[in-house]
Order: C-alpha cells, then structure tokens, then sequence
C-alpha cells in the first residue's frame, strides 16, 4: 500500500463526526477523495501560501539535488487539511523520487518497518502520516534507519536470538502530524527540517479557489471566490469543498456559473458559518459562554462537555479557534473571548 497513485488513501480528513447538521464540511465522501486528488499540486509553484516553508524547501532541495545526495529528513506539523500530505508528494516530485506512503497506525510491527525500509530504492521518499502514532519498537527501529541508513533485525527468540545489521539505501522520510508535541524527543531530533504549517489567510485561500475552479473547469468570479475563501477555517481542503459544494448550487439554481451572488446565496443555503466554523466548533463556543460563562475552564472538562476526544480538541479546533481570538488559553484554562460572545449572539456576563 505504497505506491505513489495510492497516496491519497491515507489521506485522511479532520477526525469524521457521525452525524450533526454540520455535514457540509464535516464529512469526506469518496467523491471529495477524487476532487482532492485532482486539486493537488504536484510542484512548488502550483502550491499557494505557506511562503517561508515554500522558499525554504526550494533552496534545500535545490542543494541536495546539486550534490546528487537524498534531501534530509522532513517533518510537517499542523492541523488538518493545511497541505502536509501534499507537500510530501510535491518534495518526491521536486527531487524526482518515487514516493512510497504509509502511516504510523499502518506499520503495526518492526518487521512492517522492515519490510518498507528494506523495499526503498537510493534517493526514494517515505511519507509516513499521523507518525506521532508509531508504536515504541517500531519507533526504535527507525532511529539507526534513519540516522545511519541501517536496520538491526532480531531473528529467533530467547537464547538462540540473535541480531543482524542490514544496510539500507539512503532515503527520505517526510513525516506528517497534527502537532510536533505528540512526537517523541528522540524522533524529533532526527528530522532536520522541521515546519509548521499556519492557516491561510484569506487571499491564499482565493487564489487556491480560482486554480481549483479552473481545474474543475467552473466559471467564477474573484467576488466569489473570496466569499468562498473567507468561510473557510484558514483551510485549503475546505475551501476546495465549499467551492464543491457552491458549484452544484449553481448549477441547479443558476446556469452554473458562479458570481458573489450565487456564492453568497448557496453558502447560507447551506448554513456555512462566515467564520467557517463547524458544529464542533461552535459547540465548543457555547459551551465556553453559555455554559461556563467565560470563566476559564480545563481541557478535559470541555472536552466531556462536548463529546470530543481532548487532544483532538487541542490539536484540530483549539488552533482556529485561538487564532481568530474567539478563545484564549489562561494558565486556569480555556476561556471564550467577547468575539465568541459577539459572533454567537451571546451576552457578555457583566464584569466583577
Ligand atoms: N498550499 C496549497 N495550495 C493549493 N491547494 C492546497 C494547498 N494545501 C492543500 N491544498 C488542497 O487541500 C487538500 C488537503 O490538503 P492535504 O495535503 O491533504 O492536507 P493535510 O495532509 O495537511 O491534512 C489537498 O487535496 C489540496 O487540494
Ligand atoms: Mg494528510
């Protein structure tokens, strides 16, 4: 389960909720799976945003090419959906390498490990998703692969147990995850680039609306597309899907075309917030001002408070939500700001 074409399979979204009113940008069809696939850059220059990473990445690649050498070891941190899996497919194809993907939850036993690292080819990319999910041996097992390019294999058990040291080719691993928290000290520290990936800002996210329009061959105006762009969570995947999602309103409601208008309309058709937040988000928000009333309150008690899983609150809503100030993190906990008061219609409690 490898191969570069099969990338995409383990691209996986934000967490799935079951059901909720939110579904328009909640859940991951098999049809968004295929859009997603076409919308992807392939090369630095189709990829938008993310400047720093995006110049950087050009220079260091460029080097270990000039020098004939593999690039080193990347990790890519941030929430989901901001274009971790796509950067690594686009590092393979700037380096001319064949990219071979898995994902920390996939590599179950060392020998898995083993069996992939063993497969590679000089100069070739490992993406391994979600890798803050390896398991401990497995983990232990990639530190001498990926600092001195070999692999120490126990064969047998007990007394007669014995190791051997297999070579293997020089490779690059890209890892993904949600959080560069979640890894392990001596993980980390066999990265040598490492890079955070930040929401979008509103022109990045239309000017990703328009290159996908154009691939997906829809007429739209620049007026729609930052009406597309500004409902989006700072999030490329999003907007890819509200530009889905405004695309069929338009061509049943209209003659396909998109203006603001039409934008406009299908967007509070389908009761997509102007922020873009979702209903997780905006239940943790009423839980922050109506529950608790702006006082601060602990990870896990909004976390039960909502029916989430903490460290998905902390690694996939609290980022957006902090970054658009609507919540602030105090050392008594998280506390919801007047914009959450202000944005849910909710009154401010009267100051002490
Ligand atoms: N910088 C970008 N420029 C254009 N499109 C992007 C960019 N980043 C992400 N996308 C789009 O968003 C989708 C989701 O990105 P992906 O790489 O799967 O995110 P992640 O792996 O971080 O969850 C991709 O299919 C791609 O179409
Ligand atoms: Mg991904």
């Amino acid at each position: 389960m490898w191969e570069a074409d099969k990338d995409d399979l383990f691209d996986t979204p934000a967490p799935t909720r079951q059901h909720g009113p939110r579904s328009v940008t909640g859940e991951l069809t098999s049809d968004d799976i295929d859009v997603e696939r076409s919308l992807r850059p392939r090369t630095l220059d189709d990829y938008c945003g993310q400047e720093r990473v995006r110049e950087n990445l050009r220079v260091l690649i460029q080097a270990a090419k000039d020098r004939g050498e593999p690039l080193d070891h990347v990790i890519f941190s941030g929430p989901p959906g901001l274009g971790k899996t796509t950067l690594a497919g686009v590092v393979a194809n700037e380096m001319g390498a064949k990219l071979h993907t898995t994902s920390g939850p996939a590599i179950e036993r060392t020998g898995d490990l083993a069996a992939i690292l063993t497969n590679l080819e000089e100069g070739d990319v490992l993406f391994v998703d979600e890798i803050h999910r390896l398991n401990h041996q497995v983990e232990e097992v990639l530190y001498p692969a990926m600092e001195d390019f070999f692999l120490d294999i126990v064969i047998g058990k007990g007394p007669a147990a014995r190791s051997i040291r297999l070579d293997i080719p020089r490779f690059t691993l890209v890892g993904a995850t949600t959080r560069t928290g979640l890894l392990t000290g001596p993980l980390r520290d066999r990265f040598g680039i490492s890079y955070r990936l930040d929401y979008y800002t509103n022109p990045e996210l239309s000017t990703i609306v328009m290159r996908s329009a154009s691939i997906l061959g829809v007429q739209l105006d620049t007026q729609a597309a930052a009406e597309i762009a500004s409902r989006s969570r700072g999030t490329p995947r999003l907007a890819n899907r509200l530009l889905k999602r405004v695309r069929d309103y338009a061509q049943v409601r209209a003659n396909g075309d998109i203006t603001w208008e039409i934008a406009a309309e299908a967007l509070s058709f389908f009761e997509i917030d102007e922020l873009g937040l979702d209903w997780m988000d905006i239940k943790i928000l009423e839980v922050l001002t109506r529950t608790f009333r702006g006082r601060p309150v602990g990870l896990t008690t909004v976390a039960s408070a909502v029916g989430e899983d903490p460290s998905t609150l902390e690694d996939v809503y609290e980022p957006y939500l902090l970054q658009r100030g609507l919540i602030t993190r105090t050392p008594q906990g998280r506390q919801a700001m007047p914009a959450a008061f202000e944005h849910l219609g909710v009154p401010l409690p009267p100051q002490k």
